[in-house]
């Protein structure tokens, strides 16, 4: 098993002293300089581990603090986005936290849509964190090219990426490779003594599950001159549905996430949804809805009632709450009421949580795997939407059994390209229309 050091490549040795590997490292700008770590080989204790970032919005920018953060070794190497400008910001932003760890030079930073296979090329770990319609391909072609992985959720927008990110999972486990999931509620230890307590029947059966995640939309970003279609709707990203998948995929997951951990990881056989957009209706809001409902159920009757609004002066609110036959629990506020009164008075930071178990696992050689819910909880999500925007009732076997897929395919996106979704002369974007709409 070759490893790399920060003495640089080839030039390294174990007994390099930590003190060596980190002075080394500073002075070292490239990733290339920092040589591979022979990854399905794990890193030692000393290693240099290289990170790449896909993607540099808020989430990504985070998430790589996190892994740095988790693993002093790590050395940020490369970087890409859509938008040069985000990509040197973000730099300046992690060099004024970290200024020992982010090496990424400017023949590494890349601009694009192409910029993840150069970042890929040059790391040991990718982080993703962009437009969700990407994770699917992005994950896959970092652990085809033998890549430890962490990927924020939503883990693909339509059936066919789904696909793809199970068959990423798969080479994963089978390739040894890490693939941690931004799901950060597996990683909260309150959700996971609240959950574990469900389990053990402090609530009694489970008799129903209502999930809320109402608050304002997301940011908007006014139109830059000089930005192509394309360029604009991925700048605003969360607005447009072929790049997002919309609210349910991208919120409510984290609540349908919870409610099938609740359920032993199991998916409801089907569901109803009604949704729609009411008030954030301008051009800057792009094609998604603001408010959904959907209404599912499991083969054992019990029902999750499951909303999420994206709307301004509105009343918020974030829980997860379930409903026993001894009581009742609340998973966000890790809390039980009934025959059992508890409550979880500890902290954690479910996020840094992710990176400090994905980086203890490359460094034991103890393989991570989200697989086996990351990509049926998005899926439940997928389910949802669909059924929101086609006013009818879908179910697991249909949405599994589907081959729906937004157009074009991540791998086909090019910089020149004309977006699917064009404004029409209001300026206003189409939305689906429940009823009329097909997609299944
Ligand atoms: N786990 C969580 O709680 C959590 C919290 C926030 C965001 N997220 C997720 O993280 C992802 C990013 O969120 P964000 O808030 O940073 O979004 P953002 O819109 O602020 O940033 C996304 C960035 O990705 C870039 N991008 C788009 N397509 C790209 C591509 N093909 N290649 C490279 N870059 C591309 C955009 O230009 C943008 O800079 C989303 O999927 C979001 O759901 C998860």
């Amino acid at each position: 098993m070759t490893r790399s050091s920060a003495s640089g490549a080839g030039k390294g040795t174990a007994s390099t002293t930590r003190r060596d590997f980190l002075k080394a490292s500073t002075t070292m700008a490239s990733a290339g300089a920092l040589g591979a770590l022979n990854v399905g080989a794990y890193a030692g204790a000393g290693d240099v581990i290289r990170l790449g970032m896909i993607g540099c919005g808020g989430r990504n920018t985070g998430a790589a603090d996190q892994a740095m953060t988790a693993d002093k070794g790590v050395r940020l190497v490369a970087m890409c986005d859509i938008f040069m400008d985000r990509v040197k910001t973000v730099r300046e932003v992690l060099k004024g936290n970290k200024p020992d760890q982010v090496v990424a030079d400017d023949d590494h930073c890349f601009a694009g849509f192409d910029g993840y296979k150069r970042v890929i090329e040059a790391c040991d770990v990718v982080v993703i964190a962009n437009a969700a319609k990407f994770h699917p391909h992005h994950a896959l072609t970092a652990i085809k090219a033998g890549k430890h992985v962490f990927v924020e959720k939503p883990h693909g927008i339509d059936p066919v990426g789904m696909k793809v990110m199970k068959q990423a999972a798969d080479l994963a486990r089978q390739k040894g490779l890490c693939l941690v999931s931004g799901l950060h509620s597996r990683y909260h230890t309150g959700y996971a003594e609240t959950v574990q307590r469900i389990h053990e029947g402090q609530i009694g059966d489970v008799v129903a599950i209502e999930e809320n995640f109402l608050r304002g939309p997301y940011g908007v970003i006014e139109r830059k001159p000089g930005l192509s279609e394309v360029q604009w709707q991925c700048s605003t990203q969360y607005h447009f549905r072929w790049l997002s998948g919309d609210d349910v995929i991208q919120s409510l997951v984290h609540n349908l996430d919870r409610a099938s951990w609740v359920m032993h990881n199991k998916a409801p056989a089907k569901c109803h949804g009604l949704g729609g957009r009411s008030s954030m209706t301008e051009p800057i809001y792009g094609d998604v809805f603001d408010h959904h409902s959907v209404v599912y159920e499991f083969d054992n009757g019990v029902p999750i009632y499951a909303f999420c609004r994206t709307t301004t002066g509105c009343y918020d609110e974030y829980s997860s709450v379930v409903l026993g036959t001894k009581g009742k629990a609340d998973i966000m506020g890790c809390r039980i009421w009934g025959e059992t009164n508890w409550r979880w008075t500890g902290k954690c930071d479910p996020y840094q949580r992710e990176h400090d178990v994905l980086f203890k696992a490359i460094r034991d050689g103890k393989p991570v795997n989200n697989g086996d819910y990351m990509v049926p909880s998005t899926t439940i999500a997928l389910m949802g939407q669909i059924s929101c925007y086609t006013g009818q009732e879908v179910t697991w076997e249909q949405i599994n059994s589907s081959e729906f897929c937004y157009e074009p395919r991540p791998e086909d996106c090019y910089d020149e390209m004309i977006p699917p979704v064009l404004p029409g002369p209001s300026g206003s974007y189409p939305v689906p229309l429940p009823g009329r709409t097909r997609m299944l």
